[in-house]
């Protein structure tokens, strides 16, 4: 049996199954969180979100940030808490301004166009700019107490490039993508820095308190897999394999959206957990990867539909995972419109005996 811990201890949790699954253990009951869980669907978000006109100064506001983290574990009773902040974080103290707009998206006012820019980038740690995030993860560990994890998390190291290079969301990911075939060398700059940087970042929360670490690589899918395996691959297993010589316990989990093609390489990169999106089906990767643990994967738009249709979705999803250990959760983020009685009722079914 695997041992746990110093800041992941399954004795320190009064629910420790989220730890126990993704170290491998089946624990009597599944755990489930939902991906942006703290979020627009819960009516006590909205009304915290509404003190700040910019989401980045609520971000950077730690008592406020522990305050929604700490929310659905209350209102929704998900096995972990997940840090309220963005992946978009470390765009600031490496030079790029980032705004939120309402209805946009992220919107980057000085996107990498220059290779000189790109060279001239910040790398290594730049944790001495984010300690609001930190101050952060030590509220929000003080307000769980020991009733369950918290997840730290950062953009896995392609996705935070896209918004860099693209200004923004992008449909293509044409100019990221252009530049890593006519100039690879350029990207191979860009993704080497940011890899540093996110690995120096994630070992500090797991210092501060964050007990299960994730990297969200979104947008890796647009990638076919060679280009996935020479360009990006190192790059994340570089970051992965930070967090786990200092933090050997704490378990990575890696999640990318519409990713199936990419599952051989995500296999390879020593995460303990690899999310899935909707498009896979889960028993098919369960067979073909018989030692790893998954997380997912259900549609976040079956969240529409009744508690009882919701019920029958988890329970379908159930049969798939038989008696291996598995992390349930949406295969995407919950979308802003959906009742949180019916988030409740996807926690509820994957809890149910
Ligand atoms: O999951 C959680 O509850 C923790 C909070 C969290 C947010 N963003 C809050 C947020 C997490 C884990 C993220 C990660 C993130 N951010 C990802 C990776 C996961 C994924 O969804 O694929 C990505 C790609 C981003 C970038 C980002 N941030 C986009 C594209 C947007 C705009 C889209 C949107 O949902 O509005 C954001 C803004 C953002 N991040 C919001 C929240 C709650 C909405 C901002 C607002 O309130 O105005």
């Amino acid at each position: 049996m695997k041992q746990s811990g110093a800041s992941a201890s399954s004795a320190t949790f009064l629910n420790s199954s989220l730890l126990d699954a993704a170290q491998g253990r089946v624990p009597a009951r599944q755990p489930v969180w939902i991906m942006r869980q703290a979020g627009r669907y819960l009516a006590d978000y909205r009304r915290v979100r509404s003190l700040f006109p910019s989401f980045m100064d609520f971000c950077r506001s730690p008592e406020h940030v522990a305050e929604v983290t700490v929310q659905p574990v209350d209102q929704v009773g998900v096995d972990a808490a997940i840090l309220f902040s963005d992946i978009l974080v470390l765009l600031p103290p490496m030079g790029l301004q980032v705004d939120f707009k309402e209805g946009k998206g992220p919107v980057i006012a000085n996107p990498l166009r220059d290779d000189a820019v790109i060279a001239a980038l910040p790398e290594g740690n730049l944790n001495s700019e984010l300690g609001y995030v930190f101050e952060g993860i030590r509220l929000t560990k003080k307000a769980l107490g020991n009733r369950v994890p918290l997840i730290g998390f950062a953009g896995g190291p392609f996705t935070v490039a896209s918004y860099m290079v693209e200004g923004g969301s992008s449909k293509e990911l044409a100019k990221l993508k252009a530049l890593m075939f006519s100039r690879p060398e350029v990207f191979t700059t860009l993704i080497g820095k940011l890899a540093s940087v996110t690995a120096a970042y994630l070992c500090e929360q797991a210092r501060q308190g964050a007990d299960v670490i994730t990297i969200m690589d979104s947008w890796a899918g647009y990638l076919g897999p060679n280009v996935y395996r020479d360009l990006v691959l190192p790059h994340t297993k570089r970051i992965i394999a930070a967090v786990k010589a200092e933090f050997p316990h704490v378990p990575v989990v890696h999640y990318a959206n519409g990713a199936p093609h990419l599952l051989p390489h995500f296999a390879t990169l020593g995460a303990d957990v690899l999310g899935l999106d909707w498009r896979v089906n889960l028993g098919d990767a369960l067979r073909a990867y018989p030692k790893q643990v998954f997380q997912g994967n259900l549609d976040p738009c079956n969240l529409y539909a009744s508690p009882d249709q919701i019920r029958a979705k988890v329970k379908a999803l159930k049969a798939e995972v038989g008696g291996r250990a598995h992390v349930y959760n949406l295969g995407h983020g919950i979308l802003p419109d959906i009742s949180p009685d019916h988030a409740r009722a996807f926690v509820d079914a994957v809890h149910e005996e």
